[in-house]
């Protein structure tokens, strides 16, 4: 059992219209790194303020370590529940130094422990010689991990921070994924994040939740969730990727498709005949004869890889289009035509 779960939390702001979270079932382990992600209003802040306390589950039951902190006959207020928040806007405390705001959340220690505990957690986040400036007098990256130090501070059970990437600009944003998770393992904490961010959720976390309207579409680790997505959705909003559909073939191995059979990682244990396939664009190689071959339409230049649209001819006589990455340093002209393979690895049947 996890140590932290939630059982069929439903989220009605109105009764007339559908529930903005719907029947969340989730088990987090402890010391486990979670993050929700999904597009705009799927209900991932509002799952967050529902563990935090700030708003009241319509049904459902919400466990932190042994206490239930929601039934349907109780529910604890949030300083009750061992829970850290970081805000999106850190919401620090402007006229207070940064030893103040730290020591804020610290109630029942005297003193002493609590200079003590305010200059760990600074040292932990990296900031042990800033104790005496204000919030202004720090970079955003920098209030960020004050801010995590606040909701670390008092050892709570679990960190809950919603959108904490969104105020960086790039190159800060991938310094902190690898910071805040470091600080976080580093403290051993049980952390749930909310992002809509594909890249902020896989660099950060052990397991990704998936949401769309209200409702979890996938729990993977990021590898499981980019390799088999379980449905389109996923397979669409987890990174790039090109939908077919087809017919299951006899071998349980490979779908027919419009551009022909395309193989799957393994044989399928899925019993229908009519299939969709997701196909990564990481997964398709051009090479000199390659088992499907496409007239090329566009080439985007991204610095990492180039992303090669293509159109393929098809069995039902309208061309199918594709994307494909190729390595940078591949002449690909827009106008030729190329021929390509594809590792099943990165193919995966899906609903
Ligand atoms: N206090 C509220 N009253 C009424 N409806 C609300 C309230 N808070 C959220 N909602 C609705 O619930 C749904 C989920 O909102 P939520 O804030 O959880 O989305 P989100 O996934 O965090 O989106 P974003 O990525 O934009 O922050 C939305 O349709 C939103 O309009
Ligand atoms: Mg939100």
């Amino acid at each position: 059992m996890g140590f932290i779960q939630l059982h069929q939390i439903t989220k009605f702001f109105n009764q007339d219209f559908k529930p903005a979270v719907d029947s969340v079932d989730l088990d987090i382990e402890k010391g486990e790194i979670i993050t929700l992600l999904g597009p705009s209003g799927c209900g991932k802040t509002t799952t967050l303020r529902m563990i935090a306390g700030f708003e009241q589950p319509s049904v459902g039951k919400i466990q932190i370590g042994d206490l239930v902190v929601h039934n349907d006959s109780r529910s604890l207020p949030p300083e009750k529940r061992g829970i850290g928040m970081v805000f999106q806007d850190y919401a620090l405390f402007p006229h207070l130094t940064i030893e103040k705001n730290v020591m804020f959340g610290l109630k029942k220690m005297n003193t002493r422990e609590k200079r003590k505990r305010v200059k760990e957690v600074l040292e932990l986040v990296g900031l042990d010689d800033y104790g005496r400036r204000f919030p202004h007098e720090l970079s955003g990256g920098q209030q960020q991990r004050v801010a995590l130090a606040r909701a670390l501070a008092p050892r709570p059970h679990v960190v809950l921070m919603d959108e904490p990437f969104s105020n960086l600009d790039a190159g800060l944003r991938e310094k902190m994924r690898f910071e805040i998770t470091n600080i976080l393992r580093k403290a051993n904490t049980t952390a749930i994040i909310v992002t809509h961010d594909q890249k902020d959720a896989f660099a950060v976390s052990d397991r990704v939740v998936v949401m769309n309207d209200g409702v979890i579409q996938q729990i993977a680790t990021p590898k499981e969730m980019y390799r088999c997505p379980k449905n389109c959705f996923v397979a669409q909003f987890v990174g790039k990727t090109n939908l077919l559909t087809g017919t299951l073939c006899q071998d349980l191995k490979h779908v027919d498709t419009h551009i022909g059979k395309v193989c799957l990682p393994q044989r399928t244990e899925n019993l229908l005949d009519q299939v969709k396939v997701s196909i990564r664009p990481e997964g398709c190689h051009l090479v000199e004869q390659g088992r499907y071959t496409g007239k090329v339409e566009r080439v985007t230049y991204s610095g990492e890889y180039q992303e090669v649209e293509l159109r393929l001819p098809s069995e039902t006589g309208v061309a199918e289009p594709m994307v494909i990455y190729a390595p940078v340093e591949q002449e690909v002209e827009v106008g030729s035509v190329v021929s390509f393979d594809i590792k099943p690895e990165l193919v995966a049947l899906v609903d």
